[in-house]
C-alpha cells in the first residue's frame, strides 16, 4: 500500500466511501463525511448514478445491440460493474476499463473476470490522453464495428470547455457510426447552493479537481451525435425502471447519444 499518497483525498477512494466501501484511507473518509455535510443527498445521489450506468449498458447491450465498452474513469469495482451488466445479457460482450488511480490499478483484477465467450481489459490510462487510450484499447475493441464509450462521472475532472470538447471529439471521432457515448455528469444547476459548497470542499484538498457543469454545459459535450431519449436529464430520470427510481435524489445530467 506504500505506493499510494495516503495522505491526500483521491476521488476514486473518496467516491468508494460514498457507495459504502472500504477501499479508503482517513483523508478519504475525512472528505466523504465533510462532502456529505455540505450535500446530505450526495450517497443517495452516487447510488442514482450507478443505477444510471447500470440502466444506461443495458439500454447499450438489449436495445442498442451493442457489444464493445470502453469504460473510463472505472472507478474501484464495486457491484455491477459494466462488463458484469453487459455480461449478464450478452456473454459475447468485450470490455476495456481504464482509469488514472493506482488504487483502481490494484483492484483491477476484480474487472478481468470475463465470460470465457467475451473478454475485459484494463488500461492505466488518462482520459486526458486519448490517443494513447484509443492505441491500447485497440488490442481488445474492433473500432471497425459499433463501440460504446462509457464515460460516468469522469468528465467533470476536466474543467477547461475546450479540452473536453476535444476529448470528446477525439473519442467519438475514434468510432464508426451506430457507436455511442453514455455520460454522467456533476451538476451546478441541481440543489445548486449544495453542491457548490461540496465541490469547493473537495477543491480544497482532493487530488483532482472537479468542474460542476450545467444542463446546457452537458449537453454540448455531446455535439456532433444524435441524444436518444430522453435526452439530457437528472440521471435518475434516465429511462427509470420505477417511480421509486425517478424521484431519487441526483444531483448529475446524464445522458447516452448515438454517432449517426
Ligand atoms: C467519481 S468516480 C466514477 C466511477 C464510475 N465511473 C462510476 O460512475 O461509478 C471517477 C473515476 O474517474 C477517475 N478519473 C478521474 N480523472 C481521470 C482521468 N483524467 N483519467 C482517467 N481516470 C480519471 C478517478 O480515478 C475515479 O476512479
Amino acid at each position: 500500500m506504500s505506493e499510494f499518497d495516503t495522505g491526500i483525498p483521491h476521488i476514486a477512494r473518496v467516491y468508494d466511501y460514498w457507495l459504502g466501501g472500504t477501499d479508503n484511507f482517513a483523508a478519504d473518509r475525512e472528505l466523504g463525511e465533510r462532502t456529505m455535510q455540505a450535500y446530505p443527498n450526495l450517497a443517495l445521489s452516487v447510488r442514482a448514478n450507478r443505477a444510471f450506468l447500470a440502466r444506461a449498458v443495458r439500454f447499450l447491450v438489449a436495445e442498442a445491440g451493442i457489444r464493445q465498452f470502453l469504460d473510463i474513469g472505472t472507478g474501484i469495482p464495486t457491484a455491477d460493474n459494466t462488463h458484469e451488466v453487459a455480461q449478464r445479457i450478452a456473454p459475447a460482450s468485450r470490455i476495456v476499463y481504464v482509469d488514472h488511480d493506482p488504487i483502481v490499478l490494484a483492484h483491477a483484477k476484480a474487472l478481468l473476470t470475463s465470460t470465457p465467450e467475451g473478454a475485459t481489459a484494463y488500461l492505466d490510462a488518462d482520459l486526458r490522453d486519448p490517443d494513447a487510450i484509443l492505441a491500447a484499447a485497440a488490442d481488445t475493441l474492433d473500432f471497425s464495428q459499433p463501440v460504446a464509450v462509457m464515460l460516468i462521472a469522469v468528465m467533470h475532472f476536466i474543467g477547461d470547455d475546450a479540452e473536453a470538447g476535444a476529448i470528446m471529439s477525439r473519442l467519438a471521432g475514434a468510432c464508426g457510426p451506430g457507436s455511442f457515448v453514455a455520460l454522467s455528469h456533476a451538476a451546478s444547476d441541481i440543489d445548486a447552493e449544495q453542491m457548490a459548497e461540496m465541490v469547493r470542499r473537495i477543491n480544497q484538498t482532493a487530488a483532482e479537481h472537479t468542474t460542476l457543469r450545467d444542463r446546457a454545459g452537458v449537453t454540448r459535450l455531446f455535439d456532433g451525435l444524435e441524444l436518444v431519449e430522453p435526452g439530457v436529464v437528472r440521471a435518475a430520470e434516465w429511462r427509470p425502471d420505477s417511480a421509486e427510481q425517478a424521484a431519487s435524489p441526483a444531483a448529475l445530467w446524464a445522458g447516452v447519444a448515438r454517432k449517426p
